[in-house]
């Protein structure tokens, strides 16, 4: 076994890492070479804005303006459903149209609960943005049921949830929500950007709605900014639909090309993510300069067990702490040559940041503090290059920022 995942495709734990046709399905759903006239096996890049009509109001091929429907979009979109055990998906212009878009089925004086740990955009746009038009957010953590609970009443009619969440990787138990929000007619939403498709399908477990930033993994190579959401309700896909087309927080055509193309080979990077997440983190372990670390993948996470049960694998997101206070970790970020210092994740590149300064700065910081996102707290993307640099990378960077006096 190579750090964490053997040739049968299992992890270390033991657990199943595939779902049954997952790589056919990123490869072959949505794109039927016999829908383009020229019969092209990798989808055109339909930039026509609109679609010529027969008669008024008959359309052939079933489009008619690019903002409702189109062609290069359509093949992206049954992608997704399809790798994400859904029937529709819907794309849009980044993860937090998506965000506005579901958000727009709530009316004045419902209410949303959702985590409290969720990615800082989130929760500005809930925080600064949906309660503007009266909506009440009821932030809690989300890993105690109870309190999940004790936050329903009549005006709930959304239930947001992050797993794992971003940045401190604690995990919610999809299954336990849906049971709990079916019960009162709420929709769950899942936002399964750190796990990704492959790792994670929320909508097995009973999620109404599963959001990815494709910005990430999905399309995973830093080059696209967009959001991607599926589903199995009919319903829920009609109200989004129109969403989509009446509020127009659309991608571009190329933009849902590169995605397409990148779901292609979802399969192949997050199995190397993981393996090479796993490799960091148990070197990172086994460090005296780092006090903590977290990875649902390894035993020490307090949550393993439900990571075992609700993920087919551990994705490639790691946070640390790091020995000493923020000058020891501002040192770190100098000394770091392979991994770069940027925001944002799930990029073939690995990525280091830290959350209290960079994505999570806007997170009020008596929230932060809560929270656990302190200024030695760092998160890194795990990439897909050689494992041993990355581990050797880390290493000569903590030595440097933290000196041995303070061991
Ligand atoms: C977990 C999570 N959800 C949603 C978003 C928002 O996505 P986008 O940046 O594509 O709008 C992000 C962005 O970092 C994220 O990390």
């Amino acid at each position: 076994m190579m750090n964490g995942l053997d040739s049968n495709g299992e992890n270390s734990t033991g657990t199943k890492t595939t779902f049954p046709g997952f790589a056919t399905a990123a490869i072959h759903a949505g794109q039927d070479p016999e829908q383009w006239a020229s019969h092209a096996v990798t989808p055109l890049i339909c930039m026509s804005t609109t679609f010529k009509q027969s008669a008024p109001g008959e359309l052939k091929a079933g489009f008619e303006y690019s903002r409702g429907g189109n062609p290069t979009r359509k093949a992206l979109e049954e992608c997704i459903a399809a790798i994400d055990g859904g029937k529709y998906g819907l794309a849009f212009g980044s993860g937090l149209a998506a965000t506005t878009a579901i958000c727009q089925m709530l009316k004045t004086g419902d209410s949303l609960v959702c985590m409290d740990d969720l990615y800082g955009g989130t929760n500005r746009f809930f925080n600064r943005i949906l309660i503007n038009g009266g909506v009440k957010i009821k932030m809690v953590d989300a890993c105690n049921m109870a309190l999940v609970e004790a936050a329903i009443d009549s005006s709930t009619k959304m239930i947001w949830i992050e797993t794992p969440t971003n940045p401190t990787l604690k995990l919610v138990d999809i299954e336990a929500i849906c049971n709990v929000a079916h019960r009162h007619d709420i929709i769950v939403v899942v936002d399964n950007t750190f796990a990704s498709s492959y790792f994670q399908r929320p909508l097995d477990f009973g999620a109404d709605i599963v959001l990815h930033s494709a910005t990430k993994y999905a399309n995973g190579h830093s080059d696209v900014v967009m959001g991607l959401i599926s589903m199995k309700r009919d319903d829920l896909r009609d109200r989004l639909h129109f969403l989509q087309y009446a509020s127009g927080g659309i991608p571009s055509p190329f933009d849902c090309f590169l995605v397409n193309r990148g779901l292609k080979t979802l399969h192949v990077r997050m199995r190397q993510h993981e393996k090479n997440a796993f490799a960091v983190a148990t070197a990172l372990e086994a460090n005296p300069r780092v006090t903590r670390v977290t990875y649902p993948g390894l035993k020490s996470h307090p949550q393993h067990e439900l990571a075992k049960k609700q993920m087919r694998g551990f994705s490639g997101m790691v946070t640390f702490r790091i020995k000493g206070e923020l000058a020891q970790a501002q040192d770190f970020f100098k000394y770091i040559k392979v991994f770069t210092l940027a925001e944002s994740l799930g990029g073939f590149e690995s990525l280091a940041e830290l959350p209290a300064i960079m994505t999570h700065a806007s997170v009020p910081p008596e929230q932060r503090k809560e929270l656990g996102i302190d200024d030695t707290l760092i998160r890194l993307s795990v990439g897909i290059e050689d494992a041993e640099d990355l581990v050797n990378d880390l290493t000569q960077a903590l030595e440097k920022a933290v000196p041995a006096s303070m061991l």
